[in-house]
């Protein structure tokens, strides 16, 4: 496709600047190319942002060699025969484990490369600043700066893209020169080509629970230390945070909840944490996981003092002509929520730009409203709206309401269904038996409510629950739907079945 889109006009070079090629800004460019509007992005650094550089990609590599490294230590039990070694002996060469790593993530990120050229996006390498029109119908002016060089573009709409940074740790003496070669944030940790003896992660929220599974599989004691009563920031079931926690515990890794610390200290072995409640922890190492904030350089450069830039709907700031999306919104900080709202934000410029309704996502908003029994769980549901996974193993996946909530919002309409991985026949045969799939169903209507889900491929299944949930699909009609044999996917139609006492594979609830 030709960079052929509106033309004519002297004053814009593009139709759109989208700033920032992570997943939210290469989505964007490639849906605003498909409304042929003439497009550039640019990124500083390397395409696809923090998924495929620093996050997503990267971390789900290192957490499939920890798997495998895993099931060689378990396949002696399953008729392996590994004589003259000691599986359980089976160590890690971090250094080549990164090489792997690396070669993974250029694979992904040249790909993205060759999407935007493909879709005929012009790709503009460097830092960008933004000038932001003082009067209706003048240009954005995004200035692009590479190797002490500059260049002007002006562009009539501008999609801010620019993603998120770790969160740095504000306590007493986290800052100490001494332990500057000691505490890693998670960008660092996925570039750490030695495994900590003893690590301390900092934060029980998805990165944290990702990085210590890898870690502990890796060789490292490790325990978790998240300040509040929850892990997850509280978006788990209780009844499957309990069987994660305990799942974490069972495996040698210590969870400790409520605890505030109040210092850290280097010592001769390594650092302490001094808690406020007197408790000492000893470690080696810190990886500091305790959340993410937006990367606030252009925001300040244009006056715009939220912490997350606030967006209405279709990704609109207040300043006209200018969208935001992604991390930087803070509304959900998933890549494929970013992704979600990338394409949101390109349809939305469409519709401005071309003075027609390019397509603001009629057929999804028609079907919730027409659907929905309660219209106004819409905007109660987010973030909850979108799925949500922590890789590992087993993985947790969940979608809607834990039943919590559901009960609080619904009372008695709520009927609630389980099933065992245990009972799951591709589950035993793949010695994957932990676990459970957990299911929230709204009686009157027989639509799903919320699904939680701890066990090996959770991350999948999750997805079927996610087209259920988005196209509000009556149960009984999935029921209907032939699921093949044996899947892990199965356990998911008889946790539904079980909220009606209709499950086969399990004995009957007396
Ligand atoms: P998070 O917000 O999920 O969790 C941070 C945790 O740190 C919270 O539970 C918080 O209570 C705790 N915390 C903060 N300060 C603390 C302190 N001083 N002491 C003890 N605990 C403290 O943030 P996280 O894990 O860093 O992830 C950042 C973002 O990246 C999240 O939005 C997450 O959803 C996203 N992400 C998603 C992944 C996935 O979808 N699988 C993977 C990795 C990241």
């Amino acid at each position: 496709m030709k960079n052929e889109g509106k033309k004519g006009d002297e004053n814009f070079d593009f139709d759109l600047i989208v700033i920032g090629g992570g997943p939210a800004g290469y989505t964007a460019a490639i849906h605003a190319r498909q409304h042929s509007l003439t497009t550039a992005l640019v990124e500083e650094r390397e395409l696809g942002g923090t998924c495929l550089n620093r996050g997503c990609i990267p971390t789900k590599a290192l957490i499939d060699v920890a798997n495998v490294l895993r099931t060689i230590r378990d396949a002696a039990k399953r008729g392996l025969d590994f004589t003259g070694a000691d599986p359980s002996k089976f160590g890690v060469k971090m250094p080549d484990i990164l090489k792997s790593k690396e070669r993974m993530v250029k694979k992904m990120t040249t790909g993205i490369a060759v999407l935007l050229r493909e879709n005929n996006v012009t790709t503009l390498s460097g830092t960008a600043s933004l000038t932001v029109p003082k009067t209706a119908g003048e240009p954005f002016v995004v200035t692009v700066t590479k190797d002490g060089n500059s260049k002007q573009y002006k562009s009539r709409k501008v999609i801010l893209a620019t993603g998120s940074v770790p969160s740095e740790l504000a306590i007493r003496g986290a800052d100490s020169p001494k332990l500057a070669d000691r505490i890693f944030n998670s960008d660092a940790m996925l570039d750490i080509n030695f495994v900590p003896e003893k690590l301390i992660v900092i934060g029980g929220g998805v990165i944290g629970i990702e990085l210590a599974q890898v870690f502990h599989e890796f060789g490292s004691k490790v325990q978790i230390v998240e300040m509040q009563s929850s892990l997850v920031n509280s978006i788990l079931d209780t009844e499957i945070e309990d069987a994660l926690k305990k799942s974490l515990n069972a495996r040698g890794i210590v969870v400790r909840t409520d605890a505030s610390i109040e210092s850290i200290e280097s010592t001769e072995s390594g650092l302490r944490l001094n808690l406020t409640d007197g408790e000492k922890i000893e470690g080696t190492h810190i990886l500091s996981a305790i959340g993410r904030k937006p990367d606030r350089r252009i925001l300040d450069a244009i006056g715009v003092t939220e912490t997350f830039v606030n967006v209405d709907e279709r990704m609109r700031t207040k300043i006209p002509g200018l969208f935001a999306v992604g991390d930087i919104n803070g509304q959900c900080m998933l890549a494929h929520a970013a992704m979600r709202m990338g394409r949101i934000a390109a349809i939305s410029t469409g519709d401005e730009l071309l003075g027609e309704q390019a397509g603001f996502e009629p057929e999804l908003e028609t079907l919730r409203r027409e659907t929905t029994r309660y219209p106004e769980l819409i905007a109660e549901l987010f973030p909850f709206y979108s799925p949500i996974v922590i890789y590992g193993e087993p993985e947790v996946a969940c979608i809607g309401l834990p039943e919590k909530l559901a009960r609080q919002r619904f009372g008695n309409d709520i009927k609630v269904g389980h099933f065992p991985m245990a009972a799951n026949g591709r589950a035993v045969a793949s010695c994957s038996q932990e676990g459970f799939v957990k299911v929230v169903r709204c009686e009157s209507n027989d639509r799903l409510i919320g699904v939680q889900i701890i066990g090996s491929y959770a991350s999948e299944i999750i997805n079927e629950a996610s087209a259920v949930f988005f196209t509000a699909t009556p149960l009984r009609q999935l029921q209907q739907a032939l699921h093949a044999h044996p899947t892990f996917g199965e356990a998911f139609v008889e946790a539904v079945a079980d909220s009606r006492g209709e499950a086969v594979h399990i004995p009957p609830k007396k």
